[in-house]
């Protein structure tokens, strides 16, 4: 018999609290840049009984990124692929976010379109900087949903400057408002397979990344959030369960916000009149 999968690319905070979550009774097949992350969750989910196979894939290479899909497929139909391999803006240059959470994502949607199948689900995980600001040029929102991911870092608005301070977090937010843009544009491709396609888009979560934000700019989000904490990575987990699960089989293309309310209170910040 065929043992049904779930592909958790990215193992760090987020991508060990999911695996732990959906792979129960399943085949497990984890990816990672890291040998080292890789080889933690292999020996924790191990020991813990699940079934795991651990794979080194470089988002940053269809090549690497496809490999894993086709090993990912080679034993029966691929349930869940849940994306979460990505980089936090905090000592990072430009060109590696975009490379990265940019071209990742497009790299891991077309790499796992090919072996998608009636009933497959996959949930890229984005992050509330793609929700805020005041929207980019149509053009430009144009060029991140559909532009194949060969040329989607040819595009003026990308060509950050090294040298620019305020570049990372630029690449950050394009990036991650890339990450629901090529979401939305892949689902009718997911849909002529039968598969769906959505993404979550977390605040401030104390994962290994969050928590080297929090001492950052990402501190003053916490204290202004209607939830007033920080989140926890069984909050994403949550969300991503309903996405992959039969309830959630009416959305596809979409986009869930678990932010503990900071987007709305940065648009919101005003008392409501009596
Ligand atoms: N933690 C937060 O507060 C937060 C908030 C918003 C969005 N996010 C996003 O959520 C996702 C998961 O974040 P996390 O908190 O679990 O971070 P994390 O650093 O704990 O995990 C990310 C994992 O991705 C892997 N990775 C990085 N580059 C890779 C590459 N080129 N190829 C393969 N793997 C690679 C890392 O080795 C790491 O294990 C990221 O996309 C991040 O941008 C995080």
């Amino acid at each position: 018999m065929s043992a049904k999968s779930i592909a958790i690319l990215g193992c760090g905070g987020m991508g060990l609290a999911i695996a732990r979550r959906l792979g129960v009774g399943r085949r497990l097949c984890v990816a990672d840049y890291s040998d080292e992350i890789l080889s933690e969750a292999r020996e924790a989910l191990a020991n813990d009984g699940y079934l795991v196979e651990t794979y080194q894939v470089d988002v940053c290479d269809y090549d690497s990124v496809r490999r894993f899909a086709q090993a990912a497929a080679s034993q029966g139909p691929v349930e869940a692929i849940i994306h979460t391999a990505g980089v936090s803006p905090s000592g990072r240059c430009a060109r590696k976010i975009l490379a990265t959470n940019l071209v990742g994502t497009a790299n891991a949607l077309d790499a796992f379109l090919e072996v998608a199948q009636t009933g497959t689900s996959m949930v890229c995980i984005a992050s509330m900087a793609g929700h805020m600001g005041s929207g980019l040029p149509s053009e430009l929102e144009h060029h991140l949903a559909t532009t194949p991911r060969g040329q989607l870092l040819d595009h003026a608005a990308l060509d950050i400057d090294a040298a620019d301070p305020h570049g990372p977090a630029r690449a950050y937010g394009l990036s991650k408002r890339g990450n629901l843009l090529r979401v939305q544009a892949s689902s009718r491709a997911w849909g002529r397979r039968g598969g769906r396609v959505n993404s979550v888009s977390p605040g401030v979560i104390s994962t290994g990344a969050g928590r080297q934000e929090i001492s950052g700019p990402a501190g003053k989000f916490i204290a202004l959030s209607p939830a007033a904490r920080v989140g926890t990575p069984q909050d994403i987990v949550n969300a991503v369960a309903f996405l992959v699960s039969p309830e959630s089989s009416f959305i596809t293309g979409s986009d869930i916000l678990v932010d503990g309310g900071v987007v709305s209170s940065l648009r919101w910040d005003t008392p409501l009149r009596a």
